[in-house]
């Protein structure tokens, strides 16, 4: 989608169709001028009502009010609501009241999130004749909303959307083309396109040498070889180092501990978290953004196979630990330990890692909402609140000593999985704390995106199957890091 920004009001940009957001239930706004027709058509502008007058050419959503996601929402139905007609340039004015961008910015990511459409595998592909669409820089008191700003904060907006949408292509693209050798392909392909990134692969080979005993394990008996995927932004005079580590399981049957087929199908999104970590290093390039930013992907398939690993091995991770098996689908936070590991020798200033770790955290914080753990409070909050800012949701799930304890081994210094099922998802992530240094312990989180990285069912303006969970909060975050730094990326309030 092409979106124009225009310097003039509203009333004098040409379009085939206007879009206007009932913010409020304020039907008196003067962008509003069928108003006598709501009535008569039952249009209350209860949330996510919409209403299309093809005879006058303009649609009507309702916005619930000016938090920014409730802008991203309401410009998602409304297109929704013109999506299969002819219509090809569309106009709409700011919902932005005082004059912070993050409003232009919601609409821009509205915009394109919901033009996402995945139609790889479809033999007929869906025509959509909207091909632009303008946006005014009047903004929703009358005034004239600074030209460049509006434009930087649209772009700023698209960049964000583009790189959640490349991650959810990832995502969806089916477990037979986008083997670990592929996706190390694509990480290649990537960073050649992009400014001050470079990517390192290293094969087999290399984890043997790195003795990433865990991550190999879970490898072992696919044919689709595993990959340890590096790509790094280096910008001059980098304030900060960022490390992402990503989850890459390009399919999880389970292993051995077999999955039942139910619960096999949509495992393919098993490499959410890789796919986060490469597209914020994507956005991160193409913000200019003044850190370095590295993701770590562990990318592997968990299969079965007279090669496979077994519950009951003892494995040797990268730190040394060894790790007794006893299930061989707790495979995420195997290739993790040795990702973190690895990743902690970048000596970040902050590490998170994005994984679809735990079937636990969806049953705990429902669907749509991703975890966090750690350790720094202050660093749970930051992400929490950049979270709420980019539109996505997340809860905190909190440590404690006594569910630590439930990782202990007979056998080995920790087991793979906890003597109990419940607090599943908060195990897992004290499961990776055993591979934390003490240096790191408070500059670490654990994102568990499992819930919202891939979903069968539309949702807001994400549409069914990959969300791209995970970009837009983490690089809202870093956002927030370059205004605090040096006052050079304006703060989203
Ligand atoms: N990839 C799954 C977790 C998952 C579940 C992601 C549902 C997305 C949706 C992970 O590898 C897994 O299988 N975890 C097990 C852990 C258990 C064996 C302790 C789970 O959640 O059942
Ligand atoms: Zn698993
Ligand atoms: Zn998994």
């Amino acid at each position: 989608m092409k979106i124009e920004v225009i310097d003039k009001p509203i009333d004098n940009i040409k379009a085939e169709c206007e879009i206007i957001l009932v913010v409020n239930k304020e039907l008196n706004h003067k962008w509003i001028k069928d108003k006598d027709k709501f009535k008569k058509l039952g249009f209350k502008s209860e949330e996510d009502e919409t209403l299309f007058l093809p005879e006058v050419d303009r649609v009507y959503s309702a916005c619930s009010s000016f938090e920014p996601d409730d802008i991203r929402v309401a410009v998602s139905n409304a297109l929704k609501c013109i999506k299969k007609s002819s219509y090809k340039s569309a106009k709409m004015g700011l919902y932005t009241k005082k004059c912070p961008p993050i409003n232009a910015r919601a609409l821009s990511e509205g915009i394109e999130l919901s033009n996402y459409s995945f139609d790889k595998y479809k033999s007929k592909k869906d025509k959509i004749h909207l091909k632009t669409i303008k946006i005014s820089t009047e903004d929703y008191n009358g005034n004239s909303y600074n030209l460049n700003s509006t434009k930087k904060a649209i772009s700023e907006g698209i960049i964000i959307a583009e790189a959640t949408n490349r991650a959810k292509d990832i995502v969806n693209t089916t477990p037979y083309d986008m083997t670990p050798t592929k996706l190390a392909e694509y990480a290649k392909n990537l960073a050649k396109k992009l400014k001050n990134v470079e990517c390192f692969i290293g094969d087999e080979k290399f984890l043997k040498k790195e003795k990433m005993g865990a991550f190999l394990a879970v490898a072992k008996a696919s044919v689709n070889k595993p990959r340890l995927i590096k790509l790094s932004y280096k910008p001059k005079d980098a304030k900060k180092r960022f490390v992402f580590v990503g989850k890459g399981l390009t399919y999880d049957s389970g292993g051995l501990s077999l999955k039942p087929s139910d619960y096999m199908v949509t495992m393919k999104s098993d490499k959410s978290g890789a796919s986060a970590a490469l597209h914020i290093i994507k956005a991160a390039s193409e913000l200019n953004l003044p850190f370095e930013v590295h993701a770590i992907i562990g990318a592997a398939e968990n299969m079965i196979g007279g090669n496979a690993y077994k519950p009951d091995d003892v494995l040797v991770a990268r730190n040394g630990k060894t790790i007794e098996v006893r299930n061989t689908d707790a495979e995420g936070r195997l290739v993790l330990a040795d990702c973190l590991d690895f990743a902690q020798e970048l000596k970040p200033d902050y590490l998170v890692d994005l994984a679809t770790l735990t079937g636990a955290c969806v049953v705990a914080l429902g669907e749509y909402t991703t975890g966090i753990m750690g350790h720094s409070s202050e660093l749970k909050h930051s992400i929490s609140s950049a979270a709420k800012k980019s539109g996505e949701l997340t809860g905190m799930l909190p440590f404690n000593k006594y569910l630590k304890k439930l990782l202990k081994s007979s056998i080995a210094d920790i087991s793979n999985i906890a003597s109990s099922r419940y607090g599943g998802a908060i195990t897992a992530g004290l499961f990776l704390d055993n591979f934390i240094k003490d240096e790191y312990k408070d500059k670490w989180l654990h994102l568990d995106i499992a819930g919202p990285a891939f979903v069968e069912k539309e949702w807001g303006y994400n549409q069914a199957g990959a969300s791209g969970a995970g970009v837009r909060m983490c690089l809202y975050w870093l956002k927030d890091f370059a205004y605090k730094i040096n006052n050079v990326h304006k703060e989203v309030k």
